[in-house]
Formats: structure tokens, C-alpha cells, sequence
């Protein structure tokens, strides 16, 4: 099979706080599964992360804490990683854009992307007046200052972003402006910045993006939540010029020798995306490769590039990244020759995660109101793959949802517990109890038993149908399907029944099962890592059962099982997240 490349990115989080369930059904988790996925088909895969630690959230964190912002990123990198450790999302590498073991590349590669950006003339340098807070001496951009939403009115407009509409926002047009510093009123002082001509890029970056609406063409299912957010805004309003620096310390230097610059650091949002590359490069580095082999998987048309992120990202995925990384290209060609940076082949976002706790109404996923469920807590408790299969089942990938309690509880038992792990147990107990622990002989098979084998190789290629098009929900219910066939399968066949009186009909029915069994381990797997390993352990699996083409292969008769143990447990709803 030809060297098929994926390089798979989720949106590095802020290093300036833990990592709730919104976080990790928005991108990690999906992220994680078509890496697993991708993996599975044979694929070469970089799957990339990292914290992102410059900017104003950390700065301002820090303050808050009074911890040194150095101190406190390099607190939340690990904590976040360790979180990511325990619901087994493995990245290739985990960075950091101001780590000490990342900060020297992430810097270069940074710097270099701006002045790649600054020789095409495609950076405007700007005299404007900024909102500074003269009681803290000190310019307030981005999450320091707070507003109204000059779109929708949300007083929750920041000067960046809006947190009601998600739309961008410069500090300049945030309506009633408050300084987050000192609580005072900011007043206007001149500075300098240096703006991205987004306009200039616009219809490039729109030709790109129509591409992107038909499916067939691209070879990719871009949702249409990420080309309303940015092809339908481009339509609509056209892109005006962004700042790219910031009057601050903390952050990559702006890489130029104009007294202008002094103080100034690039825009977190122009350095955090290029943390994907940075990371690629150190990673490279770390394999022996070199820093420079990153260009395999940025720079050449055979490599597809997806990047998965929350709701909240998409203008800086869909508009901003795509714009510098045309903004780098020699050529007019959107799509880059080979040698230039390619756009992504996909930017797959999810909406928001609300949440339900019992007896109480749906809600935001708020950090200041408590109302989050905290990984390193559930972790202290549960086994990683409930969350896992829950989060997936319920994914917020064309609208919102939410994470309930109940529901979780619910699905877990009646689900996971009934359907899946009843099957899998089931079948093995059964194969213990009377085959001594060995795979019965087949013999030949009847109508249902050739029917069930069938099903077991549509529910692997309906399966891989959806997950290439991140249809991760609508994959795993595919895998669900299955499992309750499964059980459906055991109960027509009745080896309960045969085993008194056709030995020969029992043990092709347990035959059967066990190869559903060998199909459900691999099919489960970019889900529910341990869960496979464990399916896996019992059936004595050997070689490379998580590759995909092995999924319908039969079991030998004889083959000796390993010892059935119970794969899920049911849980209570008492104790869980107890007050
Ligand atoms: O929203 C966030 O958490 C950002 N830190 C995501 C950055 S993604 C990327 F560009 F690095
Ligand atoms: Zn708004």
C-alpha cells in the first residue's frame, strides 16, 4: 500500500487551568480516535499537541494566583498531559510553546513565519490608539480588557473574542470597555502594530474554502458548522485587516529591527498555530530525523493535514491559520506547491458540551461556577473508556449537547454493560465452560451463521465508512450495532439449548461469537483502547489485531483463549459525583 500520511493536530489548550469534559469531546477525544483510526488502516500518523502558554489567559492567570506565569504554565502543561495520559489520548508528542525543552524551535519557527509573512508585503504597519490601563501602566490586550459584544450585545465580549457569539472582536469596538487589571475605565493611547491583510488574502481563502463544500471533490466531509463560521462570514462581511502583535513581554518576540517593535510580541493566535509545526519539527528532532524532516508533513501535497478544535476556534483555524499559511506561499495556487505549507485537508470542530447534573436544568460548562466535570477527578475513580464511549456516543458534532449524569450512568449499564460486555462475556464464559477455554470447530455454517459473518464485515466497512468522514457518533453506533447483533445471534442460535443435544450446532454458534468477538475487539479499539486490549487479552489475540483489514479474520479451531474477566462495570449513581 502506498505511504499514505496524516498529520493529526487538536487544539493546544491554554496551560492556565485544568481540563474539564467540554475540553474532551470538543477535540481530544475525536482527535485521538481517527488517530487510532488512521493508524489502523496502515496510515503514517503525527498526532500533535501541546499547551499553548503565551498570551494574556496565562499572564492573567498568573497574576490572579500569584504565581510566576513560567511556574504556573509549566504546572498546567503537565497536569493537562497527565489528564490526557489517563483517558489514553496518546499523542506523538505533547509540546509546549513556552516549555523549556520547546520554547527555542517555537520561537524560530514563529519568528520565521512572520517574516516570511513581512518579505510578501502582506503585513500592514499600523499607528492606532489601544485601550491602556493607566493605573497598571500597561497596554490591555486581548482577555484584559471586557466589554460589550458590539455583535450581539453579550457583555461577555472580550478584546479578542466574544464568548456569547464566538465571533472576533478588536478591543477598539468592545462597547463600555473595562480593564480586567484594575477594574478601571481604559482610556486610548497611540501604539504600533502590525496587521495581517486578510483582505488582500480573502479571495484566495475563499476560492479555497467553496472547495471544501463539496465532499466528493475534497475527499473530506468539512462540517457545515466550520464553513458557516468562516466561508458564510467571508460571504457575508468580507475580512477587515488583524492585528498580529501585542504590547506585551510575554509571548515570541516580534522579530524585527524597528524601534517599533520593542515590547512587542506576537499575537498568541499567530504563534499557537504554529506550534503544530513546531512541535512536528522537535518531534522530528527527537526521532533523529532532524528539526528540518517537519517539511514532510507540512510542505508536501501527500500528507493531509486535520486539525481538530472546539466551536470557539474556528474563525482562527478556518480564517486566520489557512490566510498565514497562504500568506507564506510563492505562488497564487491555493493549495501550495509541493515544498510551500499546505492548507489543511480538514478542520473538524465540534459545537459546545453543556452540562446536567441530576434534578438540575442543562447548563454552560462554567469554570468560575464549579458546574464542570474535572478529568483528574473522574480519573481518581472510573476506568477511562466510559467517558470515552459516553462522550462519543453523545458528541456534539452538528449541535450542542450535554453531558448528563444520568445519562451517562444510563448509557453506561444499559449500553456498555448489556450490550457490549454482556456479549463478550457471554460468549467467553461459554467457550470455558464447555470447550475448555478453546475456539470449537466451525463445521460448516448455516444460512444465519454465513448472514451473522456478514454482518460482522459490513459493521467493519460501515464503521470505517463513517469514521473517514469524522462521523465519529454515527461510527460508533455502527460498532453497537454489531454487539447487539451479537447477542441477537447468541440468543437464535441457543447454545445454551444445543450444547444438550447437537454439540456440533453449539460449538458453531460459540465459534461464530467468538469471531464477532475478534471483530467487535478491533472495531471498538480507536474507542476504547483498554477495553480492546483487554477483549483482546481474552481472546488471546496475537500480531496486530487493531489493524483493520484483520478485524473479520477467523479464529483457528482450537486456539487457546485467555481467561474471561467482566470488561465493564456497571456503575452507580450514587456514587457518582457526590456533592
Ligand atoms: O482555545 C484555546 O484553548 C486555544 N488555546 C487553542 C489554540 S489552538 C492552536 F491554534 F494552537
Ligand atoms: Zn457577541
Amino acid at each position: 500500500m502506498a505511504d499514505r500520511r496524516f498529520l493529526v493536530t487538536a487544539a493546544l489548550p491554554y496551560s492556565n487551568g485544568r481540563l474539564h469534559v467540554g475540553h474532551i469531546a470538543g477535540a481530544y477525544l475525536p482527535a485521538d480516535t481517527y488517530a487510532r483510526y488512521l493508524r489502523a488502516t496502515g496510515a503514517n500518523v503525527r498526532f500533535i499537541c501541546g499547551s499553548d502558554d503565551n498570551g494574556v489567559a496565562a499572564l492573567k492567570t498568573a497574576r490572579e494566583q500569584d504565581r510566576t506565569v513560567e511556574e504556573l504554565t509549566a504546572h498546567f502543561s503537565r497536569s493537562q498531559r497527565a489528564d490526557f495520559d489517563g483517558l489514553n489520548i496518546e499523542f506523538d508528542i505533547y509540546g509546549g510553546t513556552h516549555q523549556p525543552e520547546f520554547v527555542e524551535t517555537h520561537e524560530r519557527l514563529s519568528q520565521e513565519f512572520f517574516l516570511r509573512i513581512y518579505e510578501k508585503d502582506l503585513f500592514t504597519k499600523r499607528r492606532t490608539h489601544q485601550l491602556y490601563d493607566a493605573e497598571a501602566g500597561q497596554f490591555l490586550p486581548d482577555r484584559f480588557v471586557r466589554g460589550t459584544c458590539p455583535h450581539c450585545s453579550s457583555d461577555r465580549a472580550f478584546g479578542d473574542q466574544c464568548e456569547d457569539c464566538g465571533r472576533s472582536v478588536e478591543q477598539n469596538e468592545l462597547i463600555d470597555p473595562v480593564s480586567m487589571m484594575t477594574g478601571s475605565k481604559p482610556e486610548l493611547r497611540e501604539t504600533v502594530h502590525w496587521y495581517l491583510r486578510l483582505d488582500e488574502l480573502q479571495s484566495r481563502l475563499a476560492s479555497w474554502l467553496s472547495e471544501k463544500r463539496d465532499t466528493e471533490a475534497c475527499g473530506a466531509h468539512w462540517r457545515p458548522i466550520v464553513l458557516n463560521q468562516s466561508l458564510g462570514r467571508i460571504e457575508a462581511e468580507g475580512l477587515p485587516e488583524r492585528a498580529m502583535t501585542r504590547d506585551l513581554t510575554w509571548g515570541v518576540p516580534v522579530p524585527l529591527d524597528d524601534p517599533d517593535a520593542e515590547g512587542k510580541s506576537l499575537y498568541v493566535w499567530f504563534d499557537a498555530p504554529i506550534g503544530y509545526v513546531s512541535f512536528t519539527a522537535a518531534h522530528c528532532e527527537k526521532l533523529g530525523e532532524g528539526a528540518e524532516a517537519y517539511a514532510r508533513w507540512w510542505k508536501d501535497p501527500d500528507c493531509k493535514i486535520v486539525h481538530f478544535i472546539g466551536e470557539d476556534n474556528i474563525v482562527f483555524h478556518a480564517i486566520t491559520w489557512p490566510a498565514m499559511l497562504l500568506a507564506t506561499h510563492d505562488s497564487d495556487s491555493v493549495q501550495g506547491l509541493s515544498g510551500e505549507y499546505q492548507l489543511p485537508h480538514n478542520v473538524v470542530s465540534n459545537s459546545f458540551l453543556n452540562i446536567k447534573f441530576p434534578g438540575k436544568e442543562e447548563e454552560k460548562i462554567s469554570k468560575s461556577r464549579g458546574t464542570a466535570v474535572w478529568i483528574e477527578d473522574y480519573l481518581q475513580t472510573f476506568d477511562p473508556d466510559p467517558l470515552r464511549y459516553y462522550l462519543t456516543a453523545i458528541a456534539p458534532e452538528n449541535s450542542r449537547a450535554a453531558f448528563d449524569i444520568d445519562d451517562f450512568i444510563a448509557r453506561n449499564n444499559g449500553e456498555l454493560v448489556n450490550a457490549f460486555g454482556n456479549f463478550i462475556n457471554r460468549t467467553m464464559t461459554f467457550a470455558h465452560k464447555y470447550f475448555e477455554g478453546r475456539v470449537p470447530e466451525a463445521g460448516s455454517y448455516k444460512d444465519i451463521d454465513t448472514e451473522h459473518i456478514e454482518r460482522c464485515a459490513l459493521a467493519a466497512k460501515r464503521t470505517a465508512e463513517e469514521l473517514d468522514l469524522c462521523h465519529f457518533k454515527a461510527a460508533l453506533a455502527e460498532v453497537m450495532v454489531l454487539a447487539r447483533a451479537g447477542n441477537g445471534y447468541f440468543d437464535s442460535t441457543k447454545p445454551f439449548m444445543s450444547r444438550k443435544t447437537d454439540m456440533d450446532a453449539c460449538g458453531r454458534a460459540i465459534h461464530v461469537c467468538l469471531r464477532t468477538a475478534r471483530t467487535l475487539t478491533t472495531l471498538i479499539a480507536p474507542f476504547m483502547p483498554s477495553t480492546a486490549e483487554r477483549c483482546a487479552k481474552m481472546l488471546n489475540l496475537e500480531g496486530d489485531w487493531r489493524r483493520w483489514s484483520s478485524a473479520t479474520d477467523d479464529l483457528s479451531p482450537g486456539h487457546a483463549l485467555g481467561e474471561p474477566e467482566i470488561l465493564i462495570k456497571k456503575l452507580d449513581s450514587k456514587e457518582l459525583f457526590a456533592d
